[in-house]
């Protein structure tokens, strides 16, 4: 699970930067000012920033630098800011919190600024905690580190520190409105009603209770291979996760799997992004019994969940064989990661609901390559090296490299990936990926399927799909049998009612889904984009 929070992570970072246009070039404006521009910049009120600081900065020059990491006192880290030119930093762990693992506090001492009027703007992450701080002053600062997350997060920042970056000084203004507009991340816990809220406020989304019992009691007759289970994490990092990634997409659920029949009619659950146990996430197989007692009783993110039935006539056209023969292939195989964040980018600027844009993207990715430079190494390089038809550019040259072409990073990000792109570790597949490419082999997209591009879907895309049951009678009869509310697919699990909207009404056309906007909150979608 390791893996998604790092994923959170860079999301948290996407939120916590700022925005830009990449397509600035060096800029003589009419500033004959005492001080220099950039040193300025944060005083200015941040709608009036934007166009001067698209025109001051070029691309490049506005990527987060690392400055390094800090693990113990022992080892202090000296650099130079921006503003100020002489600064150290060191970290030390204590028990203030009468906590298994404690907290930390990481010291700051900077000096040695260039002008009166500067400022330096720093991130601080680790894998489970970002934070920001500017400094005005010469002084020593501190970073109070309450407690730790656990266990993973104490030998993280035992092993590998803190990690500290330098912002643009403009960035200032936007986290500041960032703070006050998404109270979701001031919150130092993911719990459920910070992710009840910010769904309600930003996505619309009702959440009104149903009747106990939250969970169904199903027979496993009644479900069939294709049916597809729509799972919807409301607490914890998960829960963070998944909020985050509703609201980008417009998708009322998080994650998805798809239930298999073997030819005993045993059932089975295929799923991509499930964690084993060293904590890695894989696509796996699992008997529905383990699957399902798992959701129930252990899976503290309080999952909700619902199960769409195939349309009879899908059900008869699913090539078992097929389906079976292609989740073996990939059985063990990990998640992926690779074109994860594209199916989601597929306009220029439809797809960021501000303040996100593309330089926000590389600022998260640059940020989170040094993070978790393991699992970071190719996580989206391969996959804008195959756009640019290059092989292993770091992202800084990537961006280059795109800017002389005469292109932009926006739209580097908005070229659709192509399901037969293979990876260094394999092809990739996100949880809704691998389950309609398994549609795909089963033949549900015939005869378009070869103009089908599943990477571009997201989990909406996919129950928006008219693929699922439309005659309420022939739901099973277990199916929201305590709801006086009667959904048109089954919800098995889950305090609040889950919505789908749109669920089961969209005819698949060729190359649906290439050119989506997708904006919050209305999400509005253009017929055949
Ligand atoms: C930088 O700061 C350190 C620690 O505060 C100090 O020992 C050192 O002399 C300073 N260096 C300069 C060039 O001012
Ligand atoms: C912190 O204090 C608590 C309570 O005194 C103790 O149980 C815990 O082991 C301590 N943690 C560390 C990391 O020392
Ligand atoms: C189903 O798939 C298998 C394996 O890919 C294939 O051999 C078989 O011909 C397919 N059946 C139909 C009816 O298309
Ligand atoms: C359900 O779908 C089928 C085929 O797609 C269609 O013929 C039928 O009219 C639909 N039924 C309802 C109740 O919408
Ligand atoms: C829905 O299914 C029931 C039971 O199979 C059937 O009697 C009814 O005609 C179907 N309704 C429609 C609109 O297809």
């Amino acid at each position: 699970m390791t893996t998604r929070f790092l994923l959170l992570l860079l999301l948290f970072f996407l939120l916590s930067l700022s925005f830009f246009h990449l397509y600035s070039k060096d800029w003589d404006g009419p500033w004959k000012l005492p001080f220099r521009t950039s040193d300025i910049l944060p005083l200015i009120p941040f709608s009036a920033l934007r166009p001067i600081l698209s025109s001051v900065y070029s691309a490049v020059d506005l990527l987060p630098t690392f400055v390094g990491s800090v693990s113990s006192p022992e080892n202090s880290l000296e650099w130079k800011g921006a503003c100020f030119y002489n600064n150290s930093a060191w970290m030390e762990f204590h028990n203030k919190s009468k906590s298994p693992y404690g907290g930390g506090t990481l010291h700051l001492k900077v000096s040695n600024a260039h002008s009166w009027t500067c400022l330096d703007l720093y991130a601080f992450a680790t894998p489970f905690h970002l934070t920001w701080d500017y400094y005005f002053l010469s002084r020593e600062h501190t970073i109070e580190f309450h407690e730790w997350e656990g266990e993973a997060e104490y030998e993280y920042v035992k092993h590998h520190g803190v990690s500290i970056f330098l912002m643009k000084s403009g960035m200032l203004g936007t986290l500041r409105a960032l703070w006050d507009v998404f109270p979701l991340f001031t919150n130092t816990g993911w719990g459920e009603n910070s992710n009840v809220n910010f769904l309600k406020k930003h996505m619309g989304a009702k959440f009104e209770e149903r009747p106990e019992p939250w969970f169904s009691t199903i027979n496993v007759d009644d479900i069939h291979s294709g049916d597809f289970l729509v799972l919807s994490k409301i607490r914890g990092r998960w829960g963070g996760f998944e909020t985050l990634e509703k609201w980008v997409t417009g998708a009322y659920g998080g994650h998805s799997a798809v239930c298999l029949k073997d030819s005993d009619g045993k059932l089975w659950v295929a799923e991509s992004g499930h964690a084993n146990d060293k904590g890695e996430d894989i696509i796996a197989i699992l008997p529905w019994e383990e699957w399902w007692s798992f959701e129930l009783n252990k899976d503290d993110s309080d999952p909700h969940i619902a199960l769409l039935p195939l349309h009879p006539n899908l059900r008869a056209k699913f090539n078992n064989s097929a389906a079976w023969e292609y989740a073996r292939s990939l059985d063990g195989k990990p998640y992926g990661y690779h074109n994860m964040i594209f199916s989601w980018i597929d306009t220029t600027s439809g797809n960021y609901p501000p303040p996100l844009d593309a330089q926000l993207v590389a600022s998260g990715m640059i940020l989170w390559s040094k993070v978790m430079p393991d699992y970071a190494a190719n996580l989206w390089n391969e996959a804008l090296n195959k756009r640019l038809g290059t092989e292993d550019l770091d992202l800084p040259d990537i961006i280059v490299e795109t800017e002389q072409r005469g292109s932009s990073f926006a739209k580097l990000l908005a070229m659709p990936e192509q399901d037969d792109w293979i990876y260094s570790d394999g092809s990739s597949t996100s949880c809704v990926a691998f389950i309609l490419q398994m549609y795909k082999h089963a033949g549900l997209f015939d005869p378009i399927s070869t103009s089908i591009q599943v990477t571009e879907f997201t989990i909406k895309d996919a129950y928006t799909l008219n693929f699922f049951e439309n005659n309420s009678s022939r739901l099973p009869e277990w199916c929201n049998k305590e709801d006086s509310v009667k959904l048109p697919f089954c919800q098995i699990k889950g305090k609040y009612r889950m919505e789908l909207p749109d669920y089961n009404t969209i005819q698949p056309y060729p190359h649906m889904n290439e050119k989506c906007p997708s904006l919050p909150p209305n999400y509005d979608r253009p017929i055949y984009c």
